[in-house]
């Protein structure tokens, strides 16, 4: 008997209060969430309902007022902000809707940089990423600025870029939000590739017909978690999807 892994995230009691102007928006309201190795979890529901913020505070971008988390069964509450960049350099990659490529890099280099800032050779940086922009369909485009591409390439660089350290976990805010129709099967596309072969993923989409290509989906409503079903529809307990796989095969 091999013991299970733990859980690339878990979550309990999280909640997070914003102030602005005005009333104080109680965006998460007490999540408890686990996310097995290879799983791909869609958190979907309508805007405002809180799930970047719920999302930011998994990546460790907020900090929750109430609640833990904890990282391949490692607790992060007492994490600084170094401590959290770090993680995010190894263990947690992040793609949001608008890209947020670096504008005056080339793609090569958008992409090698948080290889090199995580201390990989720039030989193995360099392998990496010519890796990926082979796989994503981006090859010949080392040199381009991000501006020079569309909207679709720009979203495969920031892919790219989110998985040149293999990270466990990929976090995902709208990838698709900003794209056209083919950008955006382009996107669910590589992301059910990448799921495929054993990267755990949480995507956060607003649209429900995009939450289906994950095997499971969280309707998120108000700060909280109103439903959580694999897709043949039985409830996701710890759903034991395995597939410890590398990332790339
Ligand atoms: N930085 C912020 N400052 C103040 N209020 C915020 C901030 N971020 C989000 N909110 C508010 O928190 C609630 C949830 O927002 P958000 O997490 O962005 O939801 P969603 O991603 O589901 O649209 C909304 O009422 C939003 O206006
Ligand atoms: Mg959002």
């Amino acid at each position: 008997m091999s013991e299970r892994p733990a859980p690339v995230l878990r979550a309990e009691g999280l909640v997070k209060t914003h102030h602005g102007e005005g009333a104080p928006a109680r965006a998460v309201r007490g999540v408890d969430l686990c996310v097995e190795r290879g799983e791909f979890v869609a958190i979907t529901g309508p805007s405002g309902a809180g799930k970047s913020t719920l999302l930011h505070l998994l990546g460790g971008l907020q900090r929750p007022d109430g609640g833990s988390l904890w990282l391949d069964g490692e607790c992060t509450d007492a994490y600084s902000e170094a401590r959290w960049a770090i993680e995010r350099r190894k263990r947690i990659g992040i793609v949001f809707q608008f890209f947020n490529l670096v504008s005056n890099l080339s793609v090569a280099d958008n992409v090698e940089l948080p290889a090199l800032l995580a201390g990989v050779s720039p030989r193995q940086a360099r392998a990496e990423r010519e890796g990926l922009l082979a796989e994503l369909g981006l090859a010949g485009k080392e040199r381009s600025m991000p501006g020079e591409l569309s909207g679709g390439e720009q979203q495969r660089v920031a892919l790219a870029r989110a998985l040149v350290n293999r990270p466990p976990l990929l976090l995902a805010d709208e990838p698709a939000g900003s794209l056209d129709s083919k950008g955006t099967r382009e996107v669910m596309r590589l992301l059910s590739r990448f799921h495929r072969r054993g990267q755990s993923i949480v995507l956060v989409t607003h649209d429900a017909r995009l939450a289906s290509a994950a095997d499971r989906v969280i309707s998120f409503f108000d700060g909280r978690i109103a439903d959580d079903a694999t897709l043949d529809g039985t409830p996701a307990r710890g759903a034991g999807i395995s597939g410890v796989l590398e990332l790339r095969d």
